[in-house]
């Protein structure tokens, strides 16, 4: 099935959360078995996609996803940590991406934002933990996921900086003070404790890569997160939708 016929994914419904699993983190071996084995608890999978440029680490690209098309169904929420991502953005989309969140402090966003939705994309946009949120204002009615991170892109299993915090209520305010339909991601170091601080401060889409694989039981540890998260988004600190 090509991008295009794909289903677009609707946006998550107040008090909804999503945990994307970060396959930065699996078996690149097993790919396969190791999707397959998440799948029953999520319909999202986080594609961190880096170049050794932007970022000092090199993963996958293309040839990669479409293979991963070929196996799931899953929705592939591919994170370009990549310096020229208009450059394979087609190649992304024709490989079964479905959406693609490109960095903000490569400038061009609105340029790859509109490329992104020509070529039948979700469109996201990553906020780094030295770059200010406020960078992403400009933007927010063009794209469908913010993503803020929580770590610095390039490698999984790094610490959870609380920094990230401030930056997630304030995007979950912005985007409510707009009544904008964006869904707001956060990712590095997410487990249930953290999502749970994640989700009070406003987030609602979680990647987790090691709290996910690096734990022998993949599926429970996904749905631990899962339900950490979405109860923290019911109880009564929980800001926003
Ligand atoms: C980091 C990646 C993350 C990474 C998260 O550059 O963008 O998606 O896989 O890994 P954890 O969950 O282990 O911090
Ligand atoms: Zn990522």
């Amino acid at each position: 099935m090509s991008a295009g016929q794909r289903p677009r994914l609707p946006h998550l419904q107040p008090g909804e959360v999503r945990v994307a699993p970060s396959i930065l983190s699996a078996d690149f071996g097993a790919l396969a078995a190791e999707i397959a084995g998440i799948t029953p608890a999520t319909d999202w999978l986080h594609v961190d996609v880096m170049d050794g440029h932007f970022v000092p680490n090199l993963t996958i690209g293309p040839p990669v996803v479409a293979s991963l098309r070929r196996h799931t169904q899953l929705w592939l929420d591919c994170h370009l940590m990549m310096t020229n991502p208009g450059e394979l953005l087609e190649a992304f989309a024709n490989s079964g991406a479905d959406s693609a969140s490109v960095h903000v402090e490569l400038g061009q966003t609105e340029q790859l934002c509109a490329e992104m939705r020509r070529l039948g994309l979700g469109v996201g946009l990553v906020v780094n933990p030295e770059t200010s949120i406020t960078s992403a204002w400009p933007f927010l009615e063009l794209i469908d996921l913010l993503l803020v991170m929580s770590v610095h892109p390039g490698f999984g299993g790094q610490a959870f900086m609380p920094e990230a915090i401030a930056k997630v209520a304030a995007a979950r305010q912005e985007i409510d003070r707009r009544r904008l339909p964006v869904t707001l991601q956060v990712d590095g170091g997410i487990d249930a404790t953290t999502a749970v601080v994640m989700a009070e401060a406003g987030a609602r889409c979680f990647v987790a890569g090691s709290a996910v694989f690096h734990r022998p039981d993949h599926l429970g540890a996904l749905r631990s997160i899962h339900e950490a998260a979405a109860s923290a988004v019911a109880g009564p600190g929980a800001a926003g939708r």
